[in-house]
C-alpha cells in the first residue's frame, strides 16, 4: 500500500504529469470558452435572423394601423386595430413612440411605459440603408435586449412623423440548459464538441507518454552510467531535440570509456614499470655486492682474479649509473603537464659533440664513427636536453649493436622546413617482428639480452621525445646489414 503511493507521488511529481496537467486545463479552458462562444453565436445567429426575416413587420403594421391612428394613438380604434393584430401574432409587442422616442401608444402592456423613452439613433439604425443585425434596443417593457422593426408613422396632428415600434422576440428567452433540452443542433454540437475534447484529450495523454518515455529511458541510462555501467548507450531514435541529446549521451559515454581505459592501461603500465625495475636494480645490485664480499673475505686473491672483480663491479655500477639516467629521463617525458623547453640550437654542434662522447667506446669496439652533416644546416626549435638523449641512445644502440669493422653513420639534412637526422649502422640489424617490439619499455632483443648490458628503455624513451616533438621514430632494418634510425625537427 505504501509502495503504491510512492509510486503515484512518484509519478505526480514527473514531467509527464505536469505535462498532463497543463494540457488539459488548457484543454478544458479550450473546450469551455468554445463552447460558450458558439452557445452565444449561436443564439445572436437566431436573433440576427429573426430580425432579417420580419424587418418589414412594422412598415406592414403601419399600413394597417395608419387609419385607426387618425383618430389619435389611445383612441378606441386604435386599441382595436392593435388587438387584432396582437391576436394574430401574440409574441410582438406593439409601440407606437413620438419623433423624440417617447411611447405614446402601448398596444402591449398597458400602464408598464408610462414615461418610457427609447433612443431614436438606435432605431434610425435599423432604418439605414444597409443595417448590421441585429440591432438590439431595451425594450419599453420587458426592459431586455430585444430584436424589433420600426417603421415611420404619422399620426394625430403632430408636427414630425413618429414611429411604429414592434419588438420581436417580447417572450421570454431560452435559457442555455433549456436551448439544451430542446434545441437538436446545440444537442449535437455538444454532444460532438464533447467527443472532440475527450479524443484530443486521450491522444494528447498518448503523444506525451511517448514522448516522455524517451526521456525517461535517457535517465535510466545515465542512471546506470553514474553506478558504474560504463557500456550503457542509447538508440537516438529521430534527429529531435532528445536524439540529440542521446546522441551527445553516447559520445560523452564514449569518451568517458575510452578515458577510463586509458587510465587502466596507463595504471598497467605503471605497475609494470615498477615491477621491471625492482628487478633491473636487484640484478646489478646482487652481482655487486656478490664480487665486493669476495673481495672482503679473501685478501689473498692474485691480483688476475681482483681486477676481473673490480670490473665486474664497476660494469655493474656504470649498469646501474645507466638505469638511473634513462629513468631520469622517462620521468622528464612522462611529465605531460611539463611543457617542453623550446631551445634554438645548431644540430651540427649538437651531432658533433655528441659523436665526440662515442668516440672511445667507438675505438673500443673498433667501430668507425662518421659524421655527415653540412656545416651550413639551420638552426633548429626544440627542447635542447631532450635532444640530446635521443642522439645519445641511438648512438649507443647503434656502436653496441655494429661488430668489429662496422661504421655507424650520423647523417642530418634539410628538408623543406624540416631537418631530418638520422642514424645508420652495419650492424647485426633487426628482424620484422622485433622492429615493432623495440620502442615498447623493456623490450630488449634476445640478442642483446644474452650480452646483459641495457635496460630496453632507451627506444621507448627516443619514441615518447620524438612524439612530444610532433615528430615520430622511423626505423628500418635488415638483420646482417644494419639499421637506419630516423627523425625530424622543425626548423627554428
Ligand atoms: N641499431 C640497432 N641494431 C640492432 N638492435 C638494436 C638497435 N637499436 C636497438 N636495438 C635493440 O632493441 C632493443 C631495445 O633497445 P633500447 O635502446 O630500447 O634498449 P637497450 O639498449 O637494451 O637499453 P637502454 O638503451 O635503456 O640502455 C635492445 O635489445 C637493443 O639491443
Ligand atoms: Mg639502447
Amino acid at each position: 500500500m505504501r509502495r503504491a503511493w510512492q509510486r503515484i507521488a512518484n509519478v505526480s511529481r514527473s514531467l509527464y504529469a505536469r505535462i498532463v496537467f497543463v494540457y488539459l486545463a488548457g484543454l478544458l479552458l479550450l473546450s469551455v470558452t468554445a463552447a460558450w462562444v458558439a452557445v452565444s453565436q449561436f443564439e445572436q445567429l437566431g436573433r440576427e435572423w429573426q430580425q432579417r426575416t420580419q424587418i418589414d413587420l412594422a412598415d406592414n403594421l403601419a399600413q394597417i394601423m395608419r387609419e385607426p391612428l387618425g383618430a389619435g394613438p389611445d383612441s378606441p380604434a386604435a386599441h382595436r386595430a392593435a388587438e387584432r393584430i396582437l391576436s394574430i401574432n401574440p409574441a410582438v409587442s406593439l409601440y407606437l413612440l413620438d419623433a423624440e422616442g417617447r411611447v405614446v401608444g402601448n398596444y402591449a402592456e398597458p400602464g408598464c411605459s408610462a414615461n418610457a423613452r427609447v433612443p431614436v439613433g438606435t432605431l434610425e439604425d435599423l432604418l439605414a440603408d444597409e443595417p448590421m443585425l441585429p440591432v438590439l434596443l431595451n425594450a419599453p417593457c420587458s426592459h431586455r435586449d430585444s430584436v424589433f422593426s420600426v417603421a415611420p408613422v404619422r399620426f394625430g396632428a403632430a408636427a414630425r412623423p413618429g414611429y411604429l415600434l414592434a419588438v420581436l422576440d417580447a417572450g421570454a428567452r431560452m435559457s442555455m440548459f433549456a436551448m439544451l433540452r430542446t434545441s437538436s443542433i446545440t444537442r449535437t454540437l455538444l454532444i460532438a464538441g464533447t467527443l472532440a475534447v475527450v479524443l484530443a484529450g486521450a491522444l494528447g495523454l498518448l503523444l506525451f507518454a511517448l514522448l516522455t518515455r524517451r526521456f525517461r529511458k535517457l535517465t535510466a541510462a545515465v542512471e546506470r552510467f553514474a553506478v558504474g555501467d560504463y557500456g550503457q548507450r542509447i538508440a537516438p531514435g529521430r534527429a529531435d531535440e532528445i536524439g540529440h541529446l542521446s546522441r551527445a549521451f553516447n559520445d560523452m559515454a564514449a569518451t568517458i570509456e575510452a578515458q577510463l581505459d586509458a587510465l587502466r592501461e596507463n595504471d598497467r603500465q605503471r605497475r609494470e614499470l615498477v615491477a621491471n625495475l625492482s628487478h633491473d636494480f636487484r640484478t646489478p645490485l646482487t652481482s655487486l655486492r656478490g664480487y665486493a664480499e669476495q673481495l672482503r673475505k679473501a685478501d689473498n686473491l692474485p691480483a688476475e682474479t681482483r681486477q676481473a672483480h673490480l670490473a665486474a663491479i664497476l660494469a655493474n655500477a656504470d649498469r646501474l649509473t645507466r638505469l638511473a639516467r634513462q629513468l631520469s629521463t622517462l620521468a622528464r617525458v612522462d611529465a605531460f603537464e611539463r611543457p617542453l623547453g623550446v631551445d634554438t640550437f645548431s644540430l651540427a654542434e649538437l651531432i658533433h659533440d655528441i659523436v665526440g662522447k662515442f668516440r672511445p667506446q667507438a675505438l673500443e669496439a673498433r667501430v668507425e664513427l662518421v659524421i655527415d652533416c653540412a656545416p651550413t644546416l639551420p638552426a633548429v626549435a626544440a627542447d635542447l636536453a631532450l635532444i640530446d638523449r635521443v642522439l645519445a641512445n641511438l648512438l649507443d644502440n647503434a656502436v653496441a649493436a655494429t661488430p668489429a669493422g662496422g661504421t655507424v653513420r650520423v647523417c642530418a639534412h634539410a628538408t623543406g622546413s624540416r631537418v631530418e637526422v638520422a642514424v645508420v649502422d652495419t650492424g647485426i640489424g633487426l628482424s620484422a617482428d622485433e622492429l615493432t617490439l623495440v620502442t615498447q619499455r623493456f623490450y630488449r632483443t634476445p640478442a642483446s639480452r644474452r650480452n646483459g648490458e641495457g635496460s630496453g628503455l632507451g627506444l621507448s624513451i627516443v619514441d615518447e621525445i620524438c612524439a612530444r616533438h610532433g615528430t615520430r621514430l622511423r626505423l628500418q632494418s635488415t638483420p646482417g646489414a644494419g639499421t637506419r634510425a630516423a627523425f625530424d625537427l622543425p626548423i627554428a
